[in-house]
């Protein structure tokens, strides 16, 4: 009888999963959200307790995804827990402020030195969206920039360029703008200027060449994602205030490696940060904030500005108080803690494919990792895109029949607090079985 394949043995070990998504596809086109899909069909969840998921099959796995890196100290937190039971007893949703709004933000503002004013929304895409209009609106200048690869969210002015087809790309140094979805205005991509990843001449030879009509350069650093010299995002920063453009830094996912952010790490001062994932503490929850002259422009308690932003569950009770109980789980020591096994993670794996004799790279920001199958440099969304993504996908599958759940495709990955050595030795030694079971496939 031929050897069963990595699909064939997933199929066969989660029939609860296929029956459900099965059941449901119609109702939802597809898999409820885009980014829970993964092929043949994804995974149908009943529990996470620790840095452990059940499925609807009785599987456990590690869980090494942590729900697009939000859940940083794994599930069902104790504080988190209390945070939630607390908030429940007092309300759900009040129609006012009931004080943790306001905690939370200052809480923010005391972390983070670049930020002096905080507005809380429900996505990372309501962040970036607010931060654009505000730079457009305090500048008086209509285009941004953004870079190639870069992901901010779906919205018009950034959905553009995210995963351009490499014909379609343009040259290297000057690149193309191209629409990221169906549906798009047309003027979107007119109005945004895409800018290489890991190349600062060109980064300012584009921001001094449109400068006039540039109100800010958005940057998604792409952290555990895409290696990122610090000479780099440093003049990235240099380059925008050298030509009078604003710097908005997107952290929605960086804001895992230690108390002031990705932007302290790097030692920048951006003019405004987006902020999402974590800060909810596993409820909807992301901000944007930043310099004050900006960030009042929306302070509608002064009279009219000409700004506003609201939204019917912005500052959401339950969500603010999840996301303070994190912040300050969030110790100095937590960091250690996780940003240590992030750099065990990131030997082990690499002393792991060098005995196999694979060509990876092993990406490592704080606690956020990616794993990409790759000979050659890995710089920029143009190496990122001849990543061997057939290879990551039987390795995801092989991963999730030893216990360990990552993101599909291996990229964007993350720890949680509740994670030992242990889990991690486990992890680089379950990698190695599954690469070369993977290979063997292809
Ligand atoms: C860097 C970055 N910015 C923005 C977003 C959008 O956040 P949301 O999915 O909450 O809209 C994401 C989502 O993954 C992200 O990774």
């Amino acid at each position: 009888m031929p050897e069963e394949t990595i699909e064939e043995r997933y199929c066969r070990q989660t029939p609860g999963s296929r029956e459900r998504f099965e059941a449901g596809r119609n109702f939802t086109a597809g898999p409820a959200k885009g980014a829970y899909f993964f092929s043949p069909y994804p995974l149908s969840f009943v529990s996470g307790e620790g840095c452990q998921l059940q499925d609807v099959d009785g599987r456990t796995y590690v869980d090494y995804a942590n729900h697009h890196t939000v859940q940083i100290l794994g599930h069902q937190h104790p504080s988190v827990m209390a945070a939630v039971e607390k908030q429940l007893q007092s309300g759900i949703a009040l129609g006012g402020t009931v004080g943790v709004e306001f905690d939370i933000a200052a809480e923010m503002c005391r972390r983070v030195d670049t930020v002096e004013r905080i507005r809380f929304v429900n996505s990372g895409t309501e962040a970036t969206l607010h931060a654009i209009r505000l730079a457009r609106g305090f500048s008086g200048k209509p285009k941004i920039a953004k870079f190639e690869g870069g992901y901010h969210g779906s919205h018009d002015a950034v959905e553009i360029s995210v995963r351009p087809p490499l014909e379609e790309a343009g040259p290297p140094d000057a690149p193309r703008s191209v629409p990221g979805a169906g549906g798009m205005s047309a003027g979107a991509v007119d109005e945004v200027i895409i800018l290489p990843y890991d190349d600062e001449a060109a980064v300012e030879r584009l921001v001094e060449q449109h400068r006039e009509e540039l109100a800010c350069v958005i940057f998604d650093p792409k952290a555990g994602i895409l290696p990122q010299r610090k000479e780099f995002v440093q003049a990235v920063r240099n380059i925008t205030r050298k030509f009078g453009v604003l710097l908005i830094f997107d952290e929605i996912v960086g804001f895992r490696i230690g108390m002031g952010g990705l932007q302290a790490h790097y030692g920048i001062d951006p003019d405004l940060t987006c902020f999402g994932k974590l800060i909810g503490g596993g409820f909807p929850a992301s901000a944007f904030g930043g310099r004050a002259d900006m960030m009042d422009l929306l302070d509608n308690s002064q009279g009219p500005t000409g700004f506003f932003q609201s939204g019917t569950f912005s500052a959401h009770p339950v969500a603010m108080a999840t996301g303070l109980a994190t912040l300050k789980a969030l110790t100095p020591e937590v960091y250690d803690h996780l940003n240590g096994l992030g750099d065990r993670l990131k030997s082990g794996l690499e002393q792991q494919f060098v005995d196999q004799g694979v060509e990876a790279h092993i990406v490592v920001t704080g606690s956020i990792f990616s794993v990409h199958f790759k000979e050659g440099p890995l710089a920029n969304y143009r190496d990122l895109a001849h990543t061997d993504q057939d290879l990551a996908h039987r390795v995801f599958l092989s991963l999730l029949d030893q216990g360990y759940f990552l993101s599909s495709g291996l990229t964007m990955c993350a720890l949680s607090s509740p994670m030992t050595e242990r889990h991690i030795d486990g992890l680089v030694e379950a990698m190695g079985r599954a690469v070369e079971k993977a290979q063997k496939e292809g």
